[in-house]
């Protein structure tokens, strides 16, 4: 293991019981996560699910990362359909057959546990359920390639040669992170990449993996509110999001769910 406590790209090396508190953050993000998935139902609003998710993380005596974070207000971003990521909770209604990724961050004893995941209001269509699962696997595709001595573009790679081979596309426009007991630290974790190109991941990184994925063309733009990316085609967008770390011998999820819940049910 590297003392040095920073790489050279600044990506920080963590200390064997760092991964204690990584560990608490999470299972709490990842717990609320489990808890909304019966309250996702069509005449259910984005905005009384973060009403929720802010009460929940309060009771639990932790606190959200996002509320007053660049100005933003909310416990959670939910973004509904074509929205790619930082959807703003609101007063809409779901309806039968929205798609929608839920993303909670939490700061437990000064660590940060964020994670997201799909839901589904009501009976989803073939191709909204194809795109939820094609970019679960493409999450889970891009952890399974972490280990020390593996790049950050193999682990781009991964997703992307997954995602690509079934026909969808990889948002450019957004990235994973580092995080620990910051919210937002190098280094930016793509979605795409190359095998061996990136830096050199080192037991105690800590980063996220957070894949959005198109059903049409890759690009973004953000609306006038300044926080919500859509896709420019209005084609279906989804995204799931762990927390892990590099261990010895691959990595540990941080925001697993504790109830198996990770994926929604999709019937
Ligand atoms: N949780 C998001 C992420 O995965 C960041 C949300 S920042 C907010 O990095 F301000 F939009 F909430
Ligand atoms: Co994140
Ligand atoms: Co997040």
């Amino acid at each position: 293991m590297n003392d040095g406590s920073v790489t050279r790209e600044g990506i920080r090396i963590h200390q064997p019981e760092d991964f204690a508190g990584m560990h608490k953050a999470g299972a709490l993000a990842a717990q609320i996560l489990d808890e909304l998935a019966p309250m996702v139902a069509p005449g259910t609003t984005t905005g009384s699910l973060d009403d929720y998710i802010r009460d929940r993380i309060e009771a639990a005596g932790a606190t959200s990362a996002t509320i007053g974070y660049r100005g933003y207000q909310h416990a959670s971003c939910i973004s509904v359909n074509h929205v790619v990521c930082h959807g703003i909770p609101g007063d809409k209604l779901l309806k039968d057959g929205d798609i929608l990724n839920i993303d909670v961050t939490v700061i437990v004893d000064g660590w940060f546990g964020d994670t997201s995941r799909m839901y589904i209001a009501g009976k989803p269509s073939v191709k909204s359920r194809r795109l939820v699962q094609v970019t679960h696997d493409a999450l889970m595709k891009g952890i399974e390639a972490v280990k020390p001595g593996a790049t950050f573009g193999d682990i781009g790679w991964a997703i992307q040669e997954y995602v690509e081979s079934n026909r969808m596309s990889v948002v450019r426009d957004f990235c994973g992170h580092g995080l620990g007991r910051v919210f937002h630290a190098p280094p930016n974790v793509l979605h795409f990449g190359r095998p061996g190109k990136g830096p050199v991941l080192e037991e105690g990184m800590f980063f996220t993996i957070e894949p959005m994925v198109n059903l049409g063309r890759p690009e973004t733009k953000v609306l006038a509110d300044d926080w919500t990316a859509v896709t420019r085609d209005k084609s279906l967008s989804a995204q799931f999001e762990h927390s892990i770390g590099v261990t010895a011998s691959g990595a540990e999820i941080f925001t697993l769910s504790p109830e198996g819940r990770f994926f929604p049910d999709l019937d």
